[in-house]
């Protein structure tokens, strides 16, 4: 995971620059961060534990500087102190470096250049000791880190600066990396937000690639130190996007803009989704896969394909499906999801697909990412940043689009787009501020408490699992999504008098078996918060939702995501950067 960001050119502020990118890529990882820029003297390091956000540009020594590297980190290899945050240094510190990923054979390195030579407990200390190495022995900067970089085995992207070379160089081989391109200046940075205020014109580096940049761009392969071409992509996207704006956290911000993101997930050019639908029908075996919340999206999409389309597909979540290798033969179908399109599970389940010659559509949020640039096939959901830890409103636009396949490959595709317009609309008149006080009134009364369960049934039952990831990752309360109908088959035991039990209900077929087994908690003492277009006496809470028909999971995800965010704000928690965690996992 972390977050790293490089800056070069005209500007003498590199510092401020660096500092400002690394809030941008703070959801990232926020255990630590560190910033080196090149001075006469030496490269100078400043580095500490600690989130960026908090960091003050008057804690800095700002000495005039046109070119800096920063990272902020989410500890891998190595606890969580000043020494292990990065940017590491050479012996001779005459190389400083940003790393995000995993070096595997560290270990191999650090005991061929002398376990005694290094200070920290990271795989990243042996890159820069690697690349002064290798200049040492004569090589120039760009053939050092060239070098360095093909005996790095593992997932990493590195950007490195050598004190008195007015060069960033920077390598990729798994970890995402983007070169944004202003005049006469680049930035590097493992996301768009951290320049988008700057150049809205980007590179993407891919695996296998370097750059080096001073006044100029140039792009090689690592192997064999060929050029490579490049073109440059203009974003779409607006920098006041990945800025809160007039809320107090990304989370409720994120949430917020359902109101519009399903309108814009819909909107999609229509044959390319009856060609998506018509390469679904072809395909011998389809497959799902996404890790968290996009998983739990996935898996709901089972539903869709069932219940719309009528045709069965296979959820694993990404870090369980290459053991399904067995399955997949050349006209298998993969189609993963993705927010970040850079989940190092997902790509390792890509590629056990591709490895039997099957194809791979993706749904992700982030184009250009490495997931959208490896598929056959991508569709992209065109929700905008979402910096939030806890995935929100990619996740109702991943879920409005399996809606649109679905209905497509039932031949109804404008019928589903109709449903779904309908859907936005009545999640634009939900998201009032009454529903939101009612709401933080519900997180008030159940916020002490240590347990919640959460029950759902058909394509709901996902949605269970989803919003205890949501009560979970935010609240830090003990939560659990069942199906329903397995409550009597153990979980039911759970159940003490005021426990508050969620039901996720929608008016369709399942309606009757969920309330009985709601009736069954509440028989138990459970405090019964009912998620539901209708009102029943069983309910102590009663949270009403739209009637929205087979689309139900995008209504009844939205109250849990306020709950989830109301409970983590009650209870003093950061919503946006919760413990332990990162927003966009690289590693297995
Ligand atoms: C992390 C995040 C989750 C997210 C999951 C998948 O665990 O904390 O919020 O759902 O990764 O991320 P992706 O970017 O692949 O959707």
């Amino acid at each position: 995971m972390c977050g790293i960001f490089g800056y070069i050119g005209g500007r003498k502020n590199s510092v401020e620059l660096t500092i400002k990118g690394l809030q941008m890529l703070e959801y990232r990882g926020y255990d630590s961060w560190g910033i080196a820029t090149d001075t006469e003297a030496e490269l100078k390091v400043q580095k500490k534990v600690g989130k960026i956000s908090e960091a003050k540009l008057e804690d800095f020594s700002t000495e005039q500087s046109q070119l800096a590297i920063g990272h902020t980190r989410w500890a891998t290899h190595g606890g969580v102190t000043d020494v292990n945050a990065h940017p590491h240094l050479s012996g001779d510190k005459s190389v400083a470096v940003v790393h995000n990923g995993i070096i595997e054979n560290y270990q191999e390195i650090r005991e061929e250049l002398g376990r005694e030579n290094f200070i920290s407990d990271t795989d990243t200390e042996v890159i820069p000791h690697l690349i002064a190495k290798y200049r040492n022995e004569g090589m120039s900067f760009k053939e050092a880190v060239r070098e360095a970089s093909k005996r790095l085995q593992g997932r990493y992207a590195i950007v490195a600066i050598n004190h008195n070379e007015h060069q960033l160089i920077a390598a990729r081989r798994g970890s995402p990396l983007i070169v944004g391109v202003g005049e006469h200046e680049f930035f590097l940075a493992s996301d768009i937000p951290a320049f988008l205020e700057y150049t809205q014109d980007v590179n993407y580096l891919d695996d296998d690639e370097m750059v080096v940049l001073d006044e100029t761009v140039e792009f090689l392969k690592i192997d064999t130190g060929e050029p490579v071409e490049k073109r440059l992509v203009n974003i779409d996207w607006k920098a006041e996007a990945a800025d809160k704006g007039e809320y107090d956290h990304f989370m409720l911000k994120e949430i917020m803009e359902q109101k519009d993101t399903i309108h814009r997930a819909i909107n999609q050019d229509l044959d390319q989704i009856m060609h998506i639908a018509q390469t679904i029908k072809n395909a011998k075996g389809t497959f799902l896969s996404g890790c968290g919340t996009a998983g739990k999206v996935s898996m709901t999409a089972e539903y869709f394909f069932s219940i719309i389309a009528k045709r069965h597909v296979n959820f694993a979540p990404a870090s369980e499906f290459p053991i399904y290798h067995h399955f997949l033969r050349p006209e298998s179908l993969l189609i993963v999801v993705s927010q970040s399109g850079e989940t190092a599970d997902v790509l390792e389940a890509m590629s056990a697909a591709k490895k039997k010659g099957a194809k791979v559509l993706s749904i992700v949020n982030v184009e250009g990412s490495t997931i959208a640039r490896q598929s056959d096939y991508s569709l992209h959901l065109k929700a905008g940043p979402e910096k939030a830890v806890a995935s929100t409103k990619a996740a109702t636009s991943q879920l409005a689009l399996f809606l649109l396949i679905a209905s497509a490959m039932r031949g109804e595709l404008q019928e589903g787009r109709r449903l779904l317009a309908d859907v936005a609309s009545q999640i634009n008149d939900m998201l009032n501020p009454r529903f939101l006080d009612y709401i933080k009134e519900v997180a008030q009364a159940i916020k002490d408490q240590e347990n919640t369960y959460i029950i759902g049934k058909a394509q709901n039952y996902p949605m269970a699992l989803e919003a205890a990831i949501k009560i979970q990752e935010v609240s830090y309360i003990h939560a659990e999504g069942f199906a329903a109908g397995e409550l009597k088959h153990g979980p039911i035991a759970l159940i003490e008098k005021g426990t508050p039990c969620i039901s996720l209900i929608a008016n369709d077929e399942v309606k009757g078996d969920i309330i009985n087994n709601t009736i069954e908690l509440k028989a138990r003492g459970a405090h019964i918060i009912g998620i539901s277009p209708e009102k029943h006496e069983v309910f102590d809470e009663w949270i009403k939702v739209p009637d929205v028909g087979v689309a139900s999971p995008l209504v009844n995800v939205i109250p849990v995501q306020l709950l989830a965010y109301y409970l983590g704000v009650l209870r003093g928690n950061d919503p946006d950067m919760p413990r332990n965690l990162a927003k966009s996992v690289t590693v297995k």
